[in-house]
This record gives C-alpha cells, sequence and structure tokens, in this order.
C-alpha cells in the first residue's frame, strides 16, 4: 500500500482513550477560565485504504477541563459512530440518523449549545451529543427539528444566541440554511438551490444578512468507485459566487455575487460596513482537490478581503495576507459585526501549523508567534477575560504538538502579548493528533 501523509507522525490516529488526572502546570491558569477547552479530528479506528483522506477518519474529541486555577482533567474520547463500535465491541449508539447511510459519526468540530456538547459534521451526518465527560450518548435531532443533516461550522449571533449553519447532503439539489433557537430547536430552514452539488464548509451572518458560498468542489460519485473515501474534486465549469440572504428571506430573495474561481473552508468574520456593503473576511484557495495528490491543498492560500455591493455587482476582492494561514478566529462576541483582531494557523501542510499569526486589521499589522521547528499549534481559540473586556482582552488558547515529547500540551496566550511568554502551559500526558476544530465551552 502507498503510504498515506496522514496517517504518518502527529497525523497518526492514536488506538487508546485517554483519562488524565490533575495535569502538571507551569505559570498560572487564569481563576476565571472555568470550562472545557475542547477540540476534535479524525482518528480512524481501522486499517483504511490507500485512498483514504483524511476528512473522513473516525472522530475523536479532546478535552481540557479548566477550574479555578487548576488543569483537572484531559479526556479523549471516540465519538461512537458505528464502525467504532463494531471494531471496540461497543454497543450501537442510539438516536436519529436522517439518512440511512449516516454511520452516526462526527469528526469536524465540537460545540456546547443549550446546555448540552455536541461532535458535528457536514454532509450527511447528525450532531451526536456528547455528555460532560465526552462519552457518546446520542445522535441528535435536536428534538425532532432538524430536518436533515447538519453543519460542521455554526455561526452564533451574538445578540440573540441563535446558531445560523448551512447544512447540506450530497442526495440534496439545495442547501439548507438553519437556524437554531438559543433553547437548542431549529427554529427555521430555508432549501436553496444549487446546481452540481457543492461542498460547503462554512458561512457567515451580519446584521442584515446569511452569507451563503457555492464553490466549484463538487459531489462526484465515480470517485467512490475508484475507492475514494471523500468522493469531492474540483470542478472547472461550475464557477464560484456568494449569496447574500435577508436573514427573514426566502430562497428566492438570494442575491448572487460571482468571485473568480477559488474555494473557502472558513470565513474569518463578515459585517457590514457605513454604505451597507457586505465585508467578508476569508481565507482564500486558489483551487483544491483537483488532483490525487494529498498535497493539493497546498496551493495558493491567503487572506482576504472580499466587499460584496448587494445593489449588484461582482465581488471586490482585497488581499490582507500572502501567507499561507488556515482555521482563522476571532472574538466572537463580534460575529456579524465590525472587529479588528483575527487570530490564524501559519500553514506548513494540511492543517499543519508552524506558528500562529495574529492579524490587526485596522493597523494592517500582524504578529507571527513561532516556538522552532518541533512545536506545531493546532487551531487557536480565543476567549474573552469577561464578558464586557474589550475585544482583544483576552486569551487566545491552542493545543500544541510538542514533537521532541511526542505529546501534546495547552498554551494559554494572553492576546495583548501574542509574542511573550505563555500565561500558562498544561502539558497533556499523550499526543493529540492534528485535527479540526474546537471551542472554549465555558461551565454554565
Ligand atoms: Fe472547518
Amino acid at each position: 500500500m502507498a503510504s498515506n501523509p496522514f496517517l504518518e507522525g502527529n497525523y497518526a490516529p492514536v488506538e487508546e482513550e485517554t483519562t488524565a488526572l490533575d495535569l502538571k502546570v507551569e505559570g498560572s491558569i487564569p481563576e476565571s477560565l472555568n470550562g472545557r477547552l475542547l477540540r476534535i479530528g479524525p482518528n480512524p479506528v481501522g486499517p483504511v485504504g490507500e485512498k483514504h483522506h483524511w476528512f473522513s477518519g473516525n472522530g475523536m474529541v479532546h478535552g481540557l477541563r479548566l477550574r479555578e486555577g487548576r488543569a483537572d482533567w484531559y479526556r479523549s474520547r471516540f465519538v461512537r459512530d458505528d464502525e467504532v463500535c463494531a471494531a471496540r465491541g461497543w454497543p450501537k449508539v442510539p438516536g436519529p440518523r436522517f439518512s440511512p447511510m449516516s454511520d452516526g459519526g462526527a469528526n469536524t468540530n465540537v460545540m456546547a449549545h443549550a446546555g448540552k456538547t455536541y461532535a458535528i459534521v457536514e454532509a450527511g451526518n447528525n450532531p451526536v451529543e456528547l455528555d460532560y465527560e465526552l462519552e457518546t450518548v446520542a445522535t441528535s435531532d435536536f428534538e425532532g427539528t432538524l430536518p436533515g443533516p447538519f453543519s460542521a461550522h455554526a455561526k452564533r449571533d451574538p445578540d440573540t444566541g441563535e446558531l445560523h449553519v448551512t447544512g447540506y447532503f450530497f442526495g440534496w439539489d439545495a442547501l439548507q440554511y438553519i437556524v437554531v433557537g438559543a433553547d437548542g430547536r431549529v427554529r427555521r430552514t430555508v432549501d436553496i438551490p444549487v446546481a452540481g452539488r457543492p461542498m460547503i464548509h462554512d458561512c457567515a451572518i451580519t446584521e442584515n444578512y446569511f452569507v451563503v458560498f457555492d464553490f466549484p468542489v463538487l459531489f462526484t460519485p465515480e470517485m467512490i468507485e475508484e475507492g475514494h473515501s471523500l468522493p469531492y474534486r474540483w470542478h472547472d465549469d461550475h464557477g464560484a459566487r456568494v449569496g447574500l440572504l435577508p436573514r427573514d428571506g426566502s430562497a428566492d430573495q438570494v442575491r448572487w455575487h460571482e468571485v473568480d474561481p477559488c474555494f473557502v473552508f472558513h470565513a474569518m468574520n463578515a459585517f457590514e460596513d457605513a454604505e451597507g456593503r457586505v465585508v467578508l473576511d476569508v481565507v482564500r484557495h486558489s483551487r483544491l482537490f483537483d488532483t490525487e495528490n494529498f498535497e493539493d491543498e497546498l496551493d495558493v492560500q491567503s487572506l482576504d478581503r472580499w466587499l460584496i455591493d448587494n445593489q449588484g455587482g461582482p465581488v471586490k476582492e482585497q488581499r490582507l495576507d500572502d501567507r499561507p494561514q488556515e482555521f482563522p478566529r476571532h472574538d466572537e462576541r463580534l460575529i456579524g459585526k465590525p472587529y479588528r483582531y483575527g487570530y490564524c494557523g501559519i500553514a506548513i501542510g494540511s492543517g499543519l501549523f508552524g506558528g500562529l499569526l495574529k492579524h490587526d486589521l485596522q493597523s494592517g499589522e500582524t504578529l507571527h508567534r513561532d516556538e522552532g521547528p518541533d512545536r506545531f499549534f493546532q487551531e487557536p481559540v480565543f476567549v474573552p477575560r469577561s464578558d464586557d473586556a474589550d475585544e482583544d482582552d483576552g486569551w487566545v488558547m491552542s493545543y500544541v504538538h510538542d514533537a521532541n515529547r511526542n505529546a501534546a500540551e495547552v498554551l494559554i496566550l494572553h492576546a495583548q502579548d501574542f509574542l511573550g511568554d505563555p500565561v500558562a502551559r498544561i502539558e497533556l500526558p499523550a499526543r493529540v493528533p492534528f485535527g479540526f476544530h474546537g471551542n472554549w465551552c465555558p461551565d454554565a
């Protein structure tokens, strides 16, 4: 079998779940950080084929629980999809599945909402409810209110507490705009017809609009017969566009705006400027999945600002930073609103970050935190110091892989001392494989 780079080094899965109590801490953990720093990524439970794609491994969720200045525990747990349960002899997980093809898995993001914890994924599975200590409870359809699949990226409106997402399924000729109320129940869905069954990873909101993506990476069924675990490929003839849907509008009110063909996994944020244009900050990939080469995501990647005038016309593109970067985050109290600071990983491979970037989008200054060739960062998460702290007054937290120790740690940086000594460094007793996304989930 040809080697698969996503099964080697710190991409390789860990075989066992870990529980570790009272972790070693250098520095001091801010006492106000009471909650869990959760993240998730692929962790294949068994042997995989040559055309296995990193994106399609079984999920494993990792969590660090902080309380009153202590690091109480670190836990890693499989998301108990059908394959994991069969491999480990565990009983099948209960709960609804919108499609008979669902395997009950999720590997892309983990969030807390309405008092529950969910592992989530796009393209065909329900959310998976986890308990506080990350054991799988059940698949979920939000109390019978979610008609189809969910998404790996939900935008929480800071004013209402509602989640806004784009759901899609390879068997559907439409995307679905889904609004989940602060009570954890879906209150609205809008089916938006699209051609070609595109992969739609993220979305954005502004005060008045839901921002819909439509990029030329499409479901390609013949890839299933060829043995690919992720049957999506670049199609030159599809074009690329961004749609603005008035938040309370219907599908026929979406206005589409053409953009140069590219792919966007992630928006950093969006907002409306003084002229009412939508400002959308994205990590732009010049191409994606147009070969069988696993490294093809290393095209040209940049942080760009798109200006969209809903009176009409194509998207106006500006380059903010031409360094390859991904997993853009910001102070999420400002989702959909004007903001100044963003935090990203600086990419040296797919999901492989040699350091972190902090962007000041007002001054144009970017800081680059690099801790040397043996230190690999995962997605940064910003946590404000308090509910009413200024933007950027808080902590940037990240899991880090230390290649010398071949194990993970969690760094807590003060966002305003981004290049300085960490506030705290918490040593974990196991590897946390390179993976996808996570969030700080404060205790109630
Ligand atoms: Fe993502």
